[in-house]
């Protein structure tokens, strides 16, 4: 090791000068101290090469080793300081996101057409004071028929094409086992619409085997049929937002007494006769009529103190004729470039 003769120390500081300014990242400016001015850097060794200098010389080399080192460390701070700065606008750069770039958007789904017409429903009958009933798709044989005074060998049986899933269960095949439900579970008076999935063995071109309806009950004193045709032709003016008109039919229902069917003004050509009326200006629409009282009498309602009225629509049919779609099967098929329509 050489002695820190002025020459010598001038040499390194030169030397290491260079270096640093050389240097073009953080880590390499870090060995560079290191190797000038760490524990065993060259210029710390320096200090320990005192001794052997004449005593004469001590003083003054002591003191030009400590101004190398200092100098040493203020270039060492001063390079730190600019490659930090450099390292920070070249990540700047890198990561900075230009704001006027398009979004990348997100892809939303929609509603489908039938839950968005028995939204539309619930919404209308709960601003006339309907509350929302549910019952179980899975139902038995006493609240899908029995109940409902359809006994055992009703004909009325044959129409509803029932899924047997054993003797005593089966996939309801219209929403009516929620009326019975609801009036076991309390006293009138009832006011509700019960929306829900129903299940028949049939299918062809206006036929699936699920499909939905929301079911009516309104059950007080006094309920009369006129309630009914108010309910319905509200009902049917705000669904449409048009000024239709309702036409009651006498039909039958075994838990309806009256029964009727309800046609309203064809929305297609408001009257005048076209394809999708069959040329007659209506429309089925709607069944309906006065609670029978064997259907009370199985719920212990009170037939001599209570009225009441209850409707049945398909929930299918309404969408078609709010949305002009004229296949039913449509719905079920989830094709996207239908769905994407009702976004
Ligand atoms: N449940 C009947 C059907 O599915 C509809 C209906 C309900 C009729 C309530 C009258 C009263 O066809």
């Amino acid at each position: 090791m050489e002695t820190p003769t002025p020459e010598v120390l001038e040499k390194l500081e030169h030397e290491a000068l260079s270096s640093i300014n050389a240097v073009t990242d953080l880590t390499a400016l870090e060995s560079l101290r290191v190797r000038y001015l760490g524990k065993k850097g060259l210029l710390t060794q320096q200090l320990k090469q005192l001794g052997k200098l004449p005593p004469d010389q001590r003083r003054e080399a002591g003191q030009k080793v400590n101004q190398s080192k200092t100098t040493l460390q203020e270039l060492i701070t001063q390079r730190r300081d600019e490659l930090e700065k450099i390292a920070l606008s070249v990540a700047l750069l890198r990561d900075s996101i230009d704001v006027t770039l398009p979004g990348r958007g997100s892809a939303s789904g929609g509603i489908h057409p039938v839950t968005r017409t028995l939204e539309r429903i619930e919404q209308i009958f709960s601003r006339l004071g309907f509350d929302i009933a549910e019952g179980p798709e899975i139902e038995d044989d006493f609240h899908n028929f029995e109940a409902l005074n359809i006994p055992e060998d009703h004909p009325a049986r044959a129409m509803h094409d029932t899924f047997y899933i054993n003797s005593q269960a089966l996939l309801r095949t219209h929403t009516s086992p929620v009326q019975i439900r609801h009036m076991q579970a309390g006293e009138p008076p009832y006011r509700v619409i019960a929306p829900g999935r129903v299940y028949r063995c049939d299918s062809d071109v206006t036929h699936t085997p699920m499909f939905h309806q929301v079911e009516g009950l309104a059950v007080d004193e006094d309920v009369t049929f006129a309630d009914l045709k108010g309910v319905l032709r509200y009902f049917v003016r705000e669904f449409f937002e048009e000024d239709l008109e309702l036409r009651f039919r006498p039909s039958y229902f075994p838990f309806t007494e009256p029964s009727a069917e309800v046609d309203m003004t064809c929305v297609f050509c408001h009257g005048k006769g076209c394809r999708i009326c069959q040329k007659t200006g209506w429309l089925e629409v709607l069944g309906c009529g006065m609670v029978h009282p064997e259907v009370f009498r199985h719920c212990d309602v009170n037939a001599d103190r209570y009225t009441g009225y209850a409707f049945g629509m398909g929930v299918e049919r309404f969408t078609m004729l709010r949305y002009g779609v004229d296949d039913l099967r449509l719905f079920f098929e989830n094709d996207l470039c239908m769905l994407r329509q009702f976004r």
